[in-house]
């Protein structure tokens, strides 16, 4: 497995698997890898000869009272992981070869606010522009025919379908599945702030949105007050609820009383302590 740190070197490989006709499918991480992480890498084998795995804890979409500083950082046991994956190639830019004139002044990419400035982007403010601004630049350097993002971070999976469709970006975006623990706790690089206590109580998110979606079963459609109880749900579970959301699944828009209920998300995000964890099911309504 290759190991890519500069702009040059980056470049320079490119080329050549270019002039080979290679497809490349490119992961974009900020590593502390896990199976979620090597699922997308397996979905990404399945769509391109040559696989490159990205990792970078991109400074420009943690918010200033955010984790930056102590997000966990492993790139020994990245690399171990991805070369057992049989991973072409892991990039592990400088950070001058993503923002060479620094992370404070650059040139930034705007997602819409209708998907960035709800659910996540609301309490993260700048947080999806920073994640579509180093989105752009990989693709721009990595320049991928496809790029593969996990349904875990839906929200983030849309803004980055939504940026290419509106930059004209010739990459075909690739989703990939929430790879789970046992529990049904949806695997996370934060995951690994809970202690054994929390992380029990964390399993109750995912169990609070398949609730959500059995009330959805049995005909309940009153969406404002299924989120609210589930709110409390997660309240008495010891959760700080950000948001919890029943959405159209295209646009994140709300659902309103006479839609058609085809494909819907649910989504939370919630605090245990300082943990912020997020999760989201995908509902439809059965003919
Ligand atoms: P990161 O949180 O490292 O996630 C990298 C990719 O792995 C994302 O596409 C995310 O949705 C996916 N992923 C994480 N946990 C998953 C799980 N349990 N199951 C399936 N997929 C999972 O998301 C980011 O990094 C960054 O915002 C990034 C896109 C790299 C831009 O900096």
């Amino acid at each position: 497995m290759l190991e890519i740190s500069s702009r040059s070197q980056l470049l320079q490989q490119i080329q050549t698997w270019q002039q080979q006709g290679q497809k490349l499918a490119l992961v974009p991480t900020m590593g502390n890898l896990h199976a979620g992480h090597l699922a997308l890498v397996e979905t990404a084998q399945q769509h391109a000869d040559i696989v490159i795995v990205s990792i970078f804890v991109n400074p420009t979409q943690f918010g200033a009272d955010e984790d930056f500083g102590s997000y966990p950082r492993t790139l020994e046991s990245d690399c171990r992981q991805l070369l057992s994956a049989g991973c072409d190639a892991v990039f592990i830019p400088d950070p001058e070869a993503l923002y060479p004139f620094g992370s404070e002044d650059f040139t930034r990419v705007l997602p819409p606010d209708s998907l960035a400035n709800t659910l996540c982007g609301r309490s993260r403010p700048g947080h999806f522009d920073g994640v579509v601004s180093v989105v752009a630049r990989l693709f721009n350097l990595v320049q991928p025919q496809i790029a593969v993002f996990g349904e875990k971070d839906y929200q983030q999976l849309l803004i980055i379908k939504r940026m290419v469709a509106d930059l004209g970006m010739p990459q075909q975006i690739v989703s990939s599945p929430t790879i789970r623990e046992s529990s049904g706790l949806a695997m996370s690089s934060r995951n690994q702030y809970l202690d054994t206590a929390t992380r029990q109580q964390a399993v109750k998110l995912q169990q609070v949105l398949q609730h959500t979606a059995r009330q959805l079963d049995l005909g309940h459609r009153d969406m404002s007050e299924l989120e609210r109880q589930a709110a409390l749900q997660l309240r008495d579970h010891g959760f700080q609820t950000d948001y919890f959301a029943i959405r159209h699944a295209a646009d994140l828009s709300r659902v309103a009383d006479h839609d058609e209920l085809k494909s819907i998300r649910i989504l939370a995000a919630a605090k245990l302590g300082q943990t912020r964890l997020i999760d989201n099911i995908a509902w439809s309504a059965s003919d």
